[in-house]
């Protein structure tokens, strides 16, 4: 009883009723007691309950520790285009397996975009069209998705649309939208999971047309920084099982375990992005503050400082953090719950003209709804006896539309976690669309949530409206909880934007 619980608040749901059997009694008050924290002070607790014991249902060991600190941690490399026309740039990317240092001294098989565990770095510019020929060298067939981009359906990476193995195809990105930290990964139909989780995806840096004026830390020192957990065999091969969540306790910074980068003594803008299938990031940095500039969907209004920065599966955060105040020799730990994450070592001095202004970029005007609105009530909820996952009862079904929206119009969601008894967080992410947060069960949105966002985590038995103004593409988009077990388990539904 206990591990079905620990595998389902895992958040690895098997398929098909391998979970199934019995009929899973509401928990005790202890652990409804661990529900609605995870974004609070005591949020530890929860995160603590899915990730405290590696025995339960999952099969085999945890990872072999690994020192940390021991590797540096990389850049991904900016990608060339092969070609730029007057107004679009275009990029090759060969999706393909490669066998890579993750561990240090050790080869892993991996499946990825340019033949890295972390793909290249796509940087865009808002107004400037990027077109991706993507050629699948895999033996299955994979797709694309740019998270967070505003782009038509047929270049979506809808889960059915999908490359052949040996062909290619091109994908088209009009970027149109204002500038922000979106990233690319596989969307294949009930195989996202295991295909992000082994390597397939990137970062594409969409600059705004306005932000150099703003002289934030730019290139050498703004730097992407992809979050993940991994589980490694003795051999450094990566485990995938859905169940097996609580063994993935290697945390990975560009795809290296707990590494050291070097930094100088002053100012840089970091831009970090959950990719893990489950785990909520809760970040801290050895006591400094962090200066959260931007959000999901690019820029806050005003930078906001944090102590701590919460990232769900799927979210980014861009903080500038300033090391002018340490030593030379100095090291500052940025710090998950479960562990050190990464290592800033100051290594040396650096003239420093970048700035962080008090007013970074205004917000997209809200239409006026009347208060209390709400057009969409969406839940959320595992199903423990099937071993499914659920939004407003159902699991995905490509062939049901089940929100029809109108194009250019603007709606009010409510998104509802029912997983109280198990004390299950879950998240909303939104194709095509950035959003605003209204509330959380009717209080303001948290501090670096005043931004555009496309996944907004939802924790056990909380509720959160957002307000979505849909614009010009028409067709069927996805929303669904970005743990991607989840996802899998048919935690996802689709929107069509009607005319
Ligand atoms: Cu990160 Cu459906 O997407
Ligand atoms: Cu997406
Ligand atoms: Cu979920």
């Amino acid at each position: 009883m206990l591990n079905r619980r620990r595998l389902l608040t895992a958040g690895g749901l098997a398929l098909g009723g391998v979970v199934g059997g019995t009929l899973l009694l509401p928990q005790n008050g202890t652990t409804r007691a661990a529900a609605n924290t995870s974004l609070g002070a005591h949020g530890h607790m929860a995160h603590g309950m899915a990730y405290g014991t590696a025995h339960g249902t999952a099969p085999g060991r945890p990872s072999p520790p690994v020192a940390p600190f021991r590797v540096r941690m990389p850049v991904p490399r900016v990608l060339t285009p092969v070609a730029s026309h007057r107004d679009v740039d275009v990029y090759q990317q060969d999706i393909q397996p490669a066998s890579v240092e993750m561990l240090p001294g050790i080869r892993t098989e991996v499946l990825g975009y340019g033949g890295g565990f972390v793909g290249p770095t796509i940087r865009a510019r808002s107004g400037r069209r990027v077109v991706v020929r993507y050629r699948n060298g895999l033996d299955r067939a994979v797709n694309t998705h740019l998270h967070g981009g505003h782009v038509a359906a047929s270049n979506d990476g809808y889960p059915m649309d999908l490359i052949e193995p040996g062909r290619s195809r091109y994908y088209e990105y009009p970027n149109n939208q204002p500038g922000a930290t979106l990233w690319y990964h596989d969307h294949t139909h009930h195989r996202e999971a295991e295909h992000v989780y082994r390597g397939m995806h990137g970062f594409y840096l969409l600059e705004g047309e306005d932000e150099r004026r703003l002289r934030l830390p730019s290139k050498e020192y703004d730097v992407p920084i992809m979050l993940t957990d991994a589980h490694f065999n003795e051999n450094g091969a990566l485990i995938y099982a859905p169940e097996d969540t609580p063994n993935r306790n290697t945390l990975l910074a560009n795809g290296r375990p707990q590494p050291y980068f070097p930094v100088a003594a002053r100012r840089y803008r970091f831009r970090l992005l959950n990719v893990s299938n489950f785990r909520t990031f809760h970040l801290r940095l050895d006591g400094m503050t962090m200066t959260q500039i931007g959000s999901d969907g690019g820029l806050l209004p005003a930078p906001v400082n944090r102590d701590e920065v919460v990232l769900s599966p799927g979210e980014r955060a861009e903080v500038v953090v300033d090391f002018a105040g340490c030593p030379i020799g100095g090291k500052v730990v940025l710090n998950d719950v479960s562990g050190p994450v990464l290592r800033f070592d100051v290594v040396t001095g650096a003239a420093d003209d970048s700035r962080v202004p008090d007013v970074l970029r205004p917000l997209p005007a809200l239409p006026s709804l009347p208060a209390g609105r709400t057009d969409r009530e969406i839940t959320l909820k595992v199903d423990m006896v099937r071993g499914a996952a659920y939004i407003n009862g159902k699991v995905f079904d490509p062939d049901r539309v089940d929100a029809r929206v109108r194009r250019g119009s603007t709606e009010v969601w409510r998104i509802t976690n029912l997983d109280t008894d198990i004390a299950l967080d879950h998240n909303l992410h939104l194709h095509l669309v950035q959003f605003r947060i209204l509330d959380r069960d009717g209080a303001p949105p948290l501090p670096g949530e005043s931004g555009l966002k496309d996944t907004v985590l939802v924790p056990a038995g909380t509720s959160v409206r957002i307000q979505v103004t849909f614009g010009d593409f028409l067709g069927r988009y996805l929303y669904h909880c970005h743990m991607l077990e989840h996802s899998v388990g048919g935690m996802m539904a689709q929107m069509e934007i009607v005319a």
